[in-house]
Formats: C-alpha cells, structure tokens, sequence
C-alpha cells in the first residue's frame, strides 16, 4: 500500500497547502482509537512512505469524538501465551515508535480528550505534543494497573521529557493528568483551547522550537550517584501500598531506571524485555481480568438510556448526605430532605467540605455544585424528582410509612430505590401501591470512594426500573451490579463470615494485630479488625445479626460486648484497637505461633460464602460475584476475585484444606455444596 493510494483502513492521510501530513486515526468498527496490530501495521508502512518523501511536518490527530487513543489493544494483551508473544508483540511497537521518532521533520501529536498507555507513548515519541484544554482531556500512562509497565518505550521517553520524579510519578500511579497537570510536568508542550488546536499543531511544525528539556533539578535525580537513594525510597512508598510478591511491576520499572538510565538504549531495549516478563504473570493476567469485569460492570449500566433530570433524597444522615453530595458534584439538580431541620445543617456543612475536597480550588465548579443541590426539609422535592433515593433509619416499619405517605406525591413514573443495607425489598414493597418501582440502590461507605453499587432486585421490581436504576448508577460514576434481594445482597453476605471470622479470633486470643497482617498479607488492602473498626462496630453488628437470623451464620459473643461498652470502632475512638489522631495503635511485636492456619481461616470462610451466593444465583455469573467482590471490598486484585482464585489454586486443595478446618472448627466450615458443582468459568 503506499501513501498516495490513501487506502488505509484505520488511517486518513490529509496533506494540506504547506506540505503538511494531517495523520487522522479513526480505527474501523471501534468507538474508540486503539493501538491495536492492524492499527500499527498501517501507520508502520505509512511512516516509510512518508520518509521517503519528507513532508513539511507531521501531525498525528484523532477523528473519534473527546479522545486521542487509548492505549494498547488489551484484548490482543490476552492472547500472549510466554515471554517470546509477549516480546514480538513489544518489538513490533518499539520498531514503530523508534520510526516515528526518526522521521526527520517535525512531527507532532495534536491531543484532545482521553490518552493513555500506547497512545501517550505514541505522543511522547512525537517531537511534539499539543493538548486541548478541555474538561475531558486527560493524558496518562496507566499500565501499572495491567501488571506491567509502559513497553513501547514510554519509560525512557516520558522521563527524557518530564524528568525522572515526575514521570516516574505519573507510571507508578497509573493516574491520567487534567492538561494543565501534564504541561506542568513537560509531558505536553502545549495546552490550548480546543479551537486553537489546529493552529497550535501547526505551529510547532512550523517553528520547530528546541524541544524543552526538564530543568536543572529534575536532571539531577537521575545521575548514576542519586539514582539507588532515590531509587529505595521510591520502593518504600510503594511497599506501603502493593507488596512485590503480589505486584512486581513497579518494582520492576523502578529498577529499570536506576539500572539503565544512563543509557537510554539499553533503557528502551531493557524495557521491552522486562514487560514481556511481566505480561505473562498471573498478576498480569488477573490484573487485565479485572479490567474485563470493570467493563462488564459498565454494561449492565448501558442496557437502557436514562437521564433523570432530578434527584431527591430522603435522609440526610451519613449516607443520604453523601449521596446528595455526590450526586451534586456528578451535575444533577439534588434536593435532600430530613425529619430533622438541625441534622440539614450538618448535610450542607458535609457537602460543602465533599466539593472543596473534590473540586479543590477550582471555585466555579464548587459554586456550581452548590447551586444544583438544595436543603429541604419539607420534601418539596418529591413531586419534582424522577428518582428519589431513601436513605432512613434502618426500620422497615418506618420506611413502609414513609412511602405510603410518599407515593402519592410521587410522579407517576418516578423510582424509588432504597439504600437499605439489610431489608428485604419484599418487606418493604408491601405499602406501595405500584410496587413494582421500588428498587435498591445500596451504595457503600464511603460514597465518594467505592466504586461498586449494588442494584437489589426484589420479586416485584420492574425490569425497566432495574435497567435505569443501573443506568443512573453508572451516570454517577459507580459500577452497578444486579443483586437478587436476599439477606445481606452479595457483598456485606461475602464479607461478613470473614469479619466473623476475625473477631472469633479475637475472642480466642490471636492479637488483632497477626489476623490483620493475615489478611493483607493475602492481598487485601486493609485488615479485617481495622475494618470492622472502621465500618463501625454497631452496623456490623447489626448486619451480622440480620445474617445470623437468615442464613445461621454463628456469632461471636465479644461483638455484643464490646459495642454494649460503647466501643464503636473508630469514629469512638476506641474499638478493637485505639485510635490516636484516626489511627489504629498497633502492636508491632505482637505474634501468633500458626499465621497460616489464621489467613485459610479467614479465606476460607469468604471463599465458601462465594460459593453459596453462586449456587443460589445471587447475582448471575461467577464473574459478577468476582467483580462485585473486588469492587465492593478491594478482595486481593491480583487473585481476580474468589472464584477465579479458587479456579487458580484448585477446588481439590481448597476443599481438603476446609475439611480439615471443618474437623477442627466445626460447622461454619461446612464446605457448600456449589465446591462440587463449580463449572467451567463464565
Ligand atoms: P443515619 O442514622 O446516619 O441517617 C438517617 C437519617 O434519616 C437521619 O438523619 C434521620 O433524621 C433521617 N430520617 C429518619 N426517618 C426519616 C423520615 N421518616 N423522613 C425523613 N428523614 C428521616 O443512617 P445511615 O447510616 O445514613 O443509614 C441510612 C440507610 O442507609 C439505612 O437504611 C442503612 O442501612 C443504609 N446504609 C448504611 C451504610 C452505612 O455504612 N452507614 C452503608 C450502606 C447502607
């Protein structure tokens, strides 16, 4: 195929008055521009046209709609079986990018909207890069979150043009930077209003500037001196948050740069060899299958378009409160109503801290999301809102009242879902006269941090009020999961024989401290003690008493106690642990004779109470109940959720090892009988 044929399926050449190229990527049957082979493979053969016949300057430019590309082809990523695939298939971007570097007129990637991995290091092996101003530009380079680390050349390249602190920064995080952020750290050049783009690409074609360098200070940090000091703190931060074992690619690329910085050769040669190590570990694999889940998550949110124009809330306690606010700063028009006029002050002081915290010192953004939600003690809202979120007293009698008096009041087509962390939907649908538009909305605490939403299904509820619900869910940024209404939904089921399970322990003696380090150990983001202390003592309690009633889950007697005491966890101070400025006092010398024995405890309990919630279908799929696991309780990521991990190590080793604790431990250890049923993965 050659240039003047403009025959190319993903590509569209443009050669304008002044001999420059116009690259337009707008890859076929996507919605989205990715780097995928087909992709590489055209821009390939048409960076050997264009060297052959050098142009003015080159400009590489999307026609998707608010996107650049977003990276890599992760699906093509799944099909690596070893290191040899995984190496061809860097090679093959390497050699593209090391081309499009080569070229030697001024090249320059013209940005606007999302671009992440293999597009920024597409951007980055550009002369240079030119960024849209706009909301939705974000720029970024999250391949930690895949188990791997940039690997077509983006590791050299990003710290050449930000310097190491910064651009190791941004690749250790995963996190894509707002325009402003990235012209801050060199890794744009410029940032400009989305109408003055075009002009702005040409420019720098025209001009040509030097190519900006990082400053004096930024440089330093990567002499062959600095490099190891910087290089071990580096590794603490990163211990404190994802053990090697569990996530070897950060330690991986922080050793790539204090090993070959000084070569940026070697560097880029060293970086495609370490990535191909790292994109066949279970770690990768898990990782990109959690990716996978995520999207699934997002469907069940597109099945239907809804677009509620308000919203209104019952309760305006801990969590009503924060629903307010976030549904606020997601842009809808909120009004939140409460029984008690004094508990309103406290919502609106909360929401007011919720925008500053989310919208920093960006102060149109903060007055606007001050101007969209509205205190109303009256419930004027009511015969406004297209869906009405409740979020009372725990009490189903009064939640029943308050909806009989409520309906009439309501728009004929309007939803209500209830944040009910515990009531069957069934219980409470009685009072309606149209039940079929109750549905649950159980968000999780705290709102602006969990992802994951569960949407309850109960008997009654209408399959479209189900399909906007989710849809709504997924408006705010939160990943809907359709649970059937059953005692505890999915995740507080799942986790809460595990909490059990620690405070048993407890109760037995096992420093808190060991059953923590057990359990993060395993991979999990926090303790099961410091959880329960942080959820607070009294919900878990109540939860688990809910539990115990409807599924028989035995309960240890030292829970009672202890928030009888008036321990409630954190929030009083003092639970299972103290808390001094928020946090937990820890023992560090505390120690226990059989950790092991401590972690299958508490893995166990979970993994079985999976298994059960896959036999009676409580969500549809082992991959529900996997995705709703890690993004209901950030369960071990790189294991790829329960059941997946369960698949890994072996239904036959793990159901010995719960023989064996059922012998010693009694019931709870009943293996469920889904252990013997578990077909192929979905
Ligand atoms: P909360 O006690 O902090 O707030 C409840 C608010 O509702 C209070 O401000 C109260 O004045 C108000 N209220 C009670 N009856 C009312 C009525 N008839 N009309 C208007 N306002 C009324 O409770 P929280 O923790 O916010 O829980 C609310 C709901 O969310 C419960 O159903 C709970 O199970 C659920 N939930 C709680 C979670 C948590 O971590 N706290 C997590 C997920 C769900």
């Amino acid at each position: 195929m050659s240039l003047s044929d403009n025959n190319y399926k993903h590509w569209k050449i443009e050669q304008d008055e002044t001999s420059i190229v116009w690259l337009h990527l707008d890859m076929a049957e996507s919605k989205v521009n990715l780097l995928a082979g087909a992709v590489i493979e055209e821009l390939d053969s048409i960076l050997d046209e264009l060297a052959k016949d050098l142009p003015q300057g080159v400009i590489i430019l999307s026609d998707k709609q608010d996107s650049f590309i977003f990276g890599a082809d992760i699906k093509e990523f799944t099909t690596l079986e070893n290191d040899e695939q995984a190496q061809a298939f860097l090679d093959r971007g390497h050699a593209l990018m090391n081309k499009l570097e080569a070229l030697s007129c001024p090249t320059v990637s013209m940005i606007h909207g999302i671009c992440l991995g293999g597009g920024t290091e597409l951007a980055l092996a550009c002369r240079y890069r030119v960024l849209s101003d706009e909301k939705c530009s974000r720029i970024g380079l999250p391949e930690i979150k895949l188990g791997i680390h940039p690997g077509y050349g983006g590791t050299e390249r990003s710290i050449r043009r930000c310097g190491p602190l910064a651009a190791m920064n941004i690749m250790l995080t995963g996190s894509a930077l707002p325009a402003r952020a990235a012209k801050k750290i060199g890794l744009v050049d410029e940032i400009v209003p989305l109408r003055q783009l075009r002009h702005a690409a040409k420019w720098f074609v025209m001009a040509a500037p030097k190519p900006k360098r990082p400053g004096l200070i930024p440089r330093l940090a990567n002499s062959r001196w600095l490099r190891p000091v910087v290089a071990s703190q580096m590794k603490k931060q990163v211990n404190r948050k994802a053990k090697r074992e569990h996530y070897p690619a950060p330690y991986s690329l922080i050793d790539l740069w204090k090993n070959y910085a000084s070569n940026p050769v070697r560097m880029l040669k060293e970086e495609s060899k370490t990535v191909a190590r790292l994109a066949t570990t279970d770690t990768a694999r898990n990782l990109v299958r959690v990716f996978f889940l995520q999207e699934k998550l997002k469907g069940n949110g597109k099945l239907v378009k809804y677009q509620p124009e308000h919203v209104h809330v019952i309760g305006g306690g801990v969590m009503g409160g924060d629903i307010a606010s976030w549904c606020s700063i997601q842009g809808y028009s909120v009004t939140v109503q409460d029984q008690n006029p004094e508990r309103l002050a406290k919502t609106y002081k909360h929401a007011q801290d919720s925008f500053k915290k989310k919208f920093k010192r960006d102060r149109r953004a903060i007055v606007a999301a001050n101007d969209r939600l509205m205190m109303d003690h009256k419930g004027y809202g009511i015969s406004k809102a297209d869906i009405i979120i409740e979020a009372i007293f725990e009490d189903a009698e009064v939640k029943r009242n308050l909806y009989k008096d409520i309906e009439p009041r309501m728009k004929p087509d309007a939803i209500l879902a209830t944040n009910t962390s515990s009531i069957m939907l069934e219980d409470l649908s009685s009072s309606l006269k149209n039940p079929g538009r109750l549905v649950g909305l159980h968000f999780f605490n705290p709102v602006a941090l969990m992802p994951l939403i569960e949407i309850i299904r109960g008997t009654e509820t209408d399959e479209s009020v189900l399909q906007k619900t989710a849809a709504f869910a997924l408006n705010i940024g939160k990943l809907p999961l359709p649970v059937k209404s059953s005692p505890g939904f999915l995740v507080n089921r799942i986790l809460m024989p595990y909490l059990l399970e620690a405070v048993t322990m407890v109760n037995e003696g096992i420093p808190a401290e060991v059953i923590d380090k057990a359990a993060t150990d395993f991979g999990m983001p926090m303790g099961p003690i410091e959880l329960a202390d942080t959820v607070g003592l009294d919900i878990c309690k109540n939860v688990a008493l809910i539990l115990s009633q409807a599924l028989g889950m035995p309960l240890p007697d030292n829970l009672e106690r202890i928030v009888e005491a008036g321990n409630l966890g954190k929030k009083s101070g003092s639970g299972f642990y103290k808390y001094k400025k928020g946090k937990a006092v820890k023992n560090k010398k505390a120690r226990y004779k059989d950790t092991q024995a401590v972690q299958d405890r508490l893995v166990m309990r979970l993994l079985n109470e999976a298994m059960a919630c896959l036999r009676e279908g409580i969500v549809e799929n082992d991959d529900m109940v996997d995705a709703g696991v890690i993004f209901g309780t950030g369960f071990a990521p790189f294991r790829g959720g329960p059941v997946h991990h369960i698949r890994s190590e072996g239904t036959e080793k793990l159901v010995k090892r719960i023989n064996e604790l059922e012998k010693l431990l009694g019931d709870r250890f009943k293996p469920d009988d889904q252990w013997n049923n578990l077909g192929p993965s979905t």
